[in-house]
């Protein structure tokens, strides 16, 4: 049986990818493992090289068995990223990362959106304190499913089908985890966002359990936008917003877009989650090839991801570590070219690593 948080220990199974996920992924266990040395507390890792090589070498994407595996024997899963040119459909991506989605069953993917310093978001004038929200995005239905198919495929008469699939019970769970979440965190503002009015089906569903719901949340402020006003309003001023929860495919895109509002990829973490199972850690960010190999990654999403995995295992005061620790590498301007420094990698990590143990 797996050791669970409620005991001392706990085994993490740890999924570099392919590209820069082979990168940053090991600079956030050096930096883990600094954070949690003198804890006492044993914190164990396993990696597994499931990938984009793997697969060319063996034709193996997600290996049988895998799944229970995860589910009985680890706590928590770091992951890095899925992607590589050589494999053009993506096969491989589609089975290792949205298949322990679906099967570990994580409908949340909790991707916060917090600007840790005034100079990285684009928008004049906007400070730390006007940007920092929580988008929730439904993690295991929706446009993600992989179901619909062709027809004539390869002619000029093709049709293809994708099929939008929302239960009650996915809906309905994801938009209470989002009020449950504002509530325990003493935040106000709940916004739900679809597009209902085109999608009159599909979002019909996630009106009529949205209006249901918030009846249960009386002292939170419920609002409703439609996902094009909702990008617009997100940039015109983000500091309206506390708590968003929206469908898969809407997460995705609003989550890049937050991402890039706080200073870009490089530092946007999230947490795909099922409350009180293995749950799964990740940067927002893909397998990046266009700078894959340069050693230039910016390793803070996959360290802020690791956060998020130690507040779920409740290592708190470890969790804080980690954060404080990019705190301070912003300040110093330890960073890699992306947020305009000079920093490798392996530097970052290594400054993190110093800064954690300096911390205990
Ligand atoms: P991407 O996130 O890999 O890269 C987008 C841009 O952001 C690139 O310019 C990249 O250099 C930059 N970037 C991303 N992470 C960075 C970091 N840590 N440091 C510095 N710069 C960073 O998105 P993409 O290019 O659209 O996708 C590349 C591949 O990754 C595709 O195969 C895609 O399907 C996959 N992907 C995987 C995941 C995942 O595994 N969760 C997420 C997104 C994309
Ligand atoms: C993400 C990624 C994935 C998604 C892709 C790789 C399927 O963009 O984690 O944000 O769309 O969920
Ligand atoms: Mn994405």
């Amino acid at each position: 049986m797996p050791l669970r948080w409620g005991g001392e220990a706990a085994r993490i199974a740890v999924i570099p990818g392919d590209g820069i996920g082979k990168e940053v992924t090991p600079e956030a266990v050096k930096v883990i493992r600094a954070a949690t040395a003198k804890a006492k507390r044993p914190l164990e890792f396993v990696e597994l090289d499931w990938g984009a090589d793997k697969y060319l070498k063996e034709g193996v994407t997600l290996p049988s068995g895998a799944v229970e595996m995860l589910r009985d024997e680890f706590d928590a899963i770091l992951f890095g990223a899925l992607g590589d040119p050589r494999v053009p459909s993506n096969q491989h991506a589609a089975d290792i990362l949205l298949g322990l989605r679906f099967k570990l069953d994580l409908y949340v993917n909790a991707r916060p959106v917090e600007l840790l310093q005034d100079r990285l978001t684009p928008l004049r004038d906007r400070k730390e304190k006007d940007i920092r929200f929580m988008v929730f995005r439904e993690n295991t239905e929706g446009l993600y499913v992989g179901m619909g198919g062709f027809f004539k495929k390869g002619t000029a008469d093709e049709i293809a089908v994708q099929e939008d699939v929302n239960s009650r019970k996915g809906v309905e769970r994801i938009i209470r985890y989002a009020y449950d979440y504002a509530r325990q965190n003493g935040l106000n503002r709940v916004c739900m966002s679809d597009k209902s009015n085109a999608m009159t089906y599909a979002h019909d569903l996630w009106q009529r359990v949205f209006k249901e719901l918030k009846q249960e949340y009386p002292k939170i402020e419920s609002r409703h936008l439609y996902i094009d006003t909702l990008a617009m309003e997100v940039v015109r001023d983000p500091s309206q917003f506390e708590v968003i929860v929206t469908c898969n495919l809407f997460g995705d895109i609003v989550s890049d877009l937050g991402a890039q509002l706080a200073g870009g990829l490089g530092l946007a973490p999230s947490g795909n989650i099922h409350p009180g199972r293995t749950s799964l850690f990740e940067p927002v960010h893909g397998s990046a090839p266009n700078i894959a190999g340069k050693g230039i990654a910016n390793p803070f999403g996959s360290v802020l991801a690791s956060a998020m995995m130690l507040d779920f295992l409740d290592w708190k005061p470890e969790a804080q570590v980690l954060r404080e620790g990019v705190r301070s590498a912003l300040k110093e301007s330890f960073v890699t070219p992306d947020l305009g420094g000079m920093k490798q990698t392996v530097e970052v990590g290594d400054w993190l690593a110093k800064y954690a143990e300096k911390s205990l």
